[in-house]
């Protein structure tokens, strides 16, 4: 299993103070020594934590290959297609959102995605969507001519929250608090069996899959158990526990439990 980890929330505490410190560009060495396989970083429309200068001084300086997340907005693909990162994963955004919340509406904007895409391929980027684990995205996935599709586990994330780790872990959008157990317990199962369903079906026709949102140290594990799946991009549970062990050791401890 790849890890590829996300570094947006050291920029995001840097914007806390609007100050140039801590420099995300200073995680690449540490990254690379714990054993990351990617760094990750997504250039937001609204800058609220990355900025293009990062996003130039990482893809030039990264000895690891350089996964952009980014919308579909022509402003940002120009900017991806002048900064040449290695990946860019195509994902949903609005401003009002924490994080990312869902995958994208992969026939809502079909022609957008498809000449999005070919504008990529274009300058030798390749291309992964975020979609939710869902048999039609993935298969438009694969027909839009992308390399790679990355499986929104947000879902799963959130169910297992609910379940394990009590309210403080749980968004507050989730309606389903008052649930009982054993329905929680079965929508997990359930979460788990659309990942695998999904993963099994894109590599069956070719597609390479990734997967990530809300994974963490508690819920990782069977996700990193489904075999079709090769890579998962966490963020926010790693820089997390960085704050209290350094990044070095929270990443080798994500990567003891990726097996
Ligand atoms: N993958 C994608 C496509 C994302 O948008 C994000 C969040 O930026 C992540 C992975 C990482 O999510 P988290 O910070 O919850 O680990």
């Amino acid at each position: 299993m790849k890890l590829g980890v996300n570094i947006d929330h050291i920029a995001v505490l840097r914007e806390a103070r609007k100050i140039n410190d801590p420099d995300p560009v200073e995680a690449l060495g540490i990254l690379r020594r714990a054993g990351a396989d990617q760094i990750t970083i997504h250039l937001r429309e609204d800058r609220r934590h990355i900025h293009d200068e990062d996003a130039k001084r990482i893809i030039s300086t990264s000895q690891l290959p350089v996964n952009l997340e980014c919308s579909i907005e022509e402003e940002i693909i120009d900017i991806v297609c002048r900064l040449k990162p290695h990946r860019a994963t195509l994902v949903p955004e609005k401003r009002e959102e924490v994080t990312t919340e869902g995958g994208l509406d992969i026939v809502k904007y079909e022609d957008r995605i498809l000449a999005t895409v070919e504008k990529l391929h274009a300058n030798e980027i390749e291309v992964s969507l975020f979609i939710d684990p869902d048999i039609e995205a993935v298969t438009k996935s694969n027909i839009l001519g992308a390399e790679w599709i990355e499986l929104h586990t947000g879902s799963y994330a959130n169910i297992f929250a609910m379940l394990y780790c009590g309210l403080k872990n749980t968004p507050h959008s989730i309606k389903e608090l008052e649930l009982p157990r054993d329905v929680l317990k079965k929508r997990l199962e359930e979460s788990l069996f659309f990942l695998k369903n999904a993963a099994e079906h894109a590599v069956s026709i070719g597609l390479k899959v990734a997967a990530g949102h809300g994974l963490n140290y508690q819920n990782v594990g069977a996700v990193a158990e489904i075999e079709n799946i090769e890579e998962l991009n966490i963020g926010q549970s790693i820089i997390a526990r960085s704050v209290y062990t350094g990044l070095e050791k929270a990443i080798l401890q994500m990567r003891e439990l990726l097996g």
